[in-house]
């Protein structure tokens, strides 16, 4: 079993003084890396004050979200140098959020993981289906196509920085989780997927995270699946103290 990761992702909420109030109190909790991994995602304007508190805690620090380009006359958006330079280790691409309000394509979504990993960000690569998709049987085929048009291209050791999060859309800020079996399903999916298109075995592990809905309650029967190494935490993410039950679940 590799360790566990924990993340929140934050999306469009929290002040610099809120996330900068919310990371203290998460680095008192957790001073010295720990026998899991923690990630946090704030929104831009939190990431360096952020950065700053957390330096030298093994907290790590992600990015919601990057332009695929290096640099450019692209008004409003982030590059993966200005992440690295406010201290960013990891980076959330193709979000269901993205591709669902920024008509976020798989073409799009490759080039972004390719941008970041040049500049040594792990993503955290978002994948997972519809409801629609859901019940007309499509999952597995709407996530095949999701990792092979997203991965298109890359070395074998770039796939190996990928962490994978699954996250069926339908349970995103719905309150319905899928079942642990149910999201055990699709993680096994991914990870022969992933080994696939590496041309490994699958003892080569990908992380793969779980998302939509996750909370205190509800993470350790997620956690007990072979294949789920990780969350991917919204909602529950934004109150440092469910977090923390979330971190030690
Ligand atoms: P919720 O935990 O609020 O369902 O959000 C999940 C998510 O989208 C994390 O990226």
């Amino acid at each position: 079993m590799v360790k566990p990761l924990i993340a929140g992702n934050w999306k469009m909420h929290m002040t610099v003084r809120e996330s900068v109030d919310f990371a203290r109190q998460l680095r008192s909790e957790f001073p010295e890396p720990v026998d899991r991994n923690i990630v946090i995602a704030p929104p831009f304007t939190a990431l360096y004050p952020v950065a700053e508190v957390l330096r030298g805690s093994g907290i790590y620090l992600s990015a919601q979200n990057l332009h695929w380009d290096e640099e450019g006359a692209y008004t409003g958006e982030i590059s993966a140098e200005m992440l690295v330079d406010a201290g960013c280790e990891y980076v959330i691409i193709g979000h269901s959020e993205r591709r669902t309000f920024f008509n976020e394509r798989d073409s799009e979504i490759n080039r972004k993981i390719k941008t970041a990993l040049k500049f040594n960000l792990r993503p955290i690569f978002c994948v997972g289906e519809t409801l629609a998709e859901r019940e007309s049987e499509q999952t597995f085929a709407i996530i095949k196509r999701q990792i092979e048009e997203g991965l298109i291209n890359l070395s074998s050791d770039g796939i190996e920085q990928i962490v994978v999060a699954y996250e069926p859309v339908w349970a995103i800020g719905t309150g319905k989780t899928a079942t642990p079996g149910q999201a055990e399903e699709v993680h096994r999916f991914i990870r022969n997927t992933m080994a696939e298109i590496n041309r490994k075995d699958t003892s080569s592990k990908t992380v793969i995270l779980y998302g939509g809905s996750v909370n205190h309650n509800n993470i350790g029967d997620l956690m007990n699946q072979p294949d789920i190494d990780g969350v991917l935490v919204g909602g529950a993410s934004l109150n440092v103290e469910t977090f923390i039950k979330i971190v030690r679940f």
